[in-house]
């Protein structure tokens, strides 16, 4: 197919060839830039991670991103070997040494450390984290709305690897969004274990029905940080939100449909599973919360 894209994908920059990367305390060419073999993340996708994105000298939400990595890491019981201060110093270190003044997108990863042995338990990483900062030139393009495709993947209950976590490994996503680009779409929608819409394989959902903006109740999906500024956006500037359990046929029949997350902010949605959303283009709702958005954006650059 011709058309394929997916919500993470940017304006070609051939400058993302010669960065930077942060591999547990060194900084160094992205050719040199390599983890063991015997890495946790890598053998058995063991660690967690975070997606920031840089406007204008200053990493959105970087309190609420951090808080997240450390809940996460705590989770897991993975000791990230740095206090806040030394991620957020090894995030700026990074920064400054590719020169980046905006619109980078950061992905900083911490895993178990690398294994005495090839198996899978804790036990065997004793060498501590390994951490990676790969830092790229960003700037989001997409030259249509996403289609969507709704997928047999669930969104699992919590206490099969909870879908909160924002773990290495992201298998069932990944499965998720192969079904979907094998339907003809270009990301997943994903029901929770009731048969409720949920969430994207890698963003958050939201529906636009009547005027009033629907997204999940928030059990099984990504606890988005874009997706929790979205909300607050909406009650504050007096659009009606709704946290809610809604199905299919809500959707198919929705005015607008739009995804959310870090990288593309509030992505407009075109189709599901070969329905047209709306009129399949961007909304005047979704265009309203996206300009709030970037509103919410230059208030934090100015603080
Ligand atoms: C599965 C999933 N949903 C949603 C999101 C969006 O979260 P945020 O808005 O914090 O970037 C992410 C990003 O990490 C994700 O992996």
């Amino acid at each position: 197919m011709t058309d394929k894209m997916s919500t993470h994908q940017a304006e070609d920059d051939a400058r993302n060839e010669d960065i930077l990367i942060y591999v547990d305390g060194r900084i160094v060419p992205k050719v040199q830039a390599t983890v063991s073999v015997y890495d946790s993340g890598f053998m058995l996708g063991d660690g967690v991670w975070e997606g920031l994105r840089l406007y204008d000298g200053h990493w959105a939400f970087l309190d609420e991103h951090i808080d997240r990595l450390f809940e996460a890491a705590k989770a897991i019981d993975l000791d990230i070997g740095l206090d806040r201060q030394g991620v957020i110093d090894a995030l700026r270190a990074t920064q400054e040494a590719n020169g980046m003044t905006t619109d980078a997108h950061a992905r900083l990863m911490v895993t178990r450390g690398v294994k005495m042995r090839p198996f899978q338990h804790p036990s065997l990483s004793r060498s501590g984290p390994t951490m990676v900062i790969i830092m790229e030139h960003s700037r989001p393009k997409l030259p249509r709305p996403i289609r969507l495709a709704t997928v047999p993947h669930l969104r699992g209950l919590p206490m099969t690897q909870d879908p909160k976590l924002n773990s290495h490994s992201k298998l069932n996503c990944i499965l998720a969004c192969i079904a979907a680009e094998k339907a003809g779409a270009d990301e997943a929608l994903m029901l929770d274990v009731n048969g409720f819409v949920n969430t994207t394989n890698a963003c958050n959902f939201f529906i636009v029905r009547k005027g009033e903006v629907w997204t999940s109740t928030g059990d099984y999906c990504m606890n988005g940080i874009t997706r929790q500024k979205v909300i607050d956006l909406c009650r504050a500037d007096g659009i009606p939100v709704y946290e809610r359990n809604y199905s299919l046929v809500d959707t198919y029949g929705a005015d607008e449909a739009f995804l959310t997350g870090t990288f593309g902010a509030q992505t407009p949605v075109s189709e599901l599973d070969g329905r047209v959303i709306g009129t399949g283009q961007m909304g005047p709702v979704t265009e309203r919360i996206r300009n709030l958005y970037k509103a919410l954006i230059q208030q934090e650059i100015s603080k």
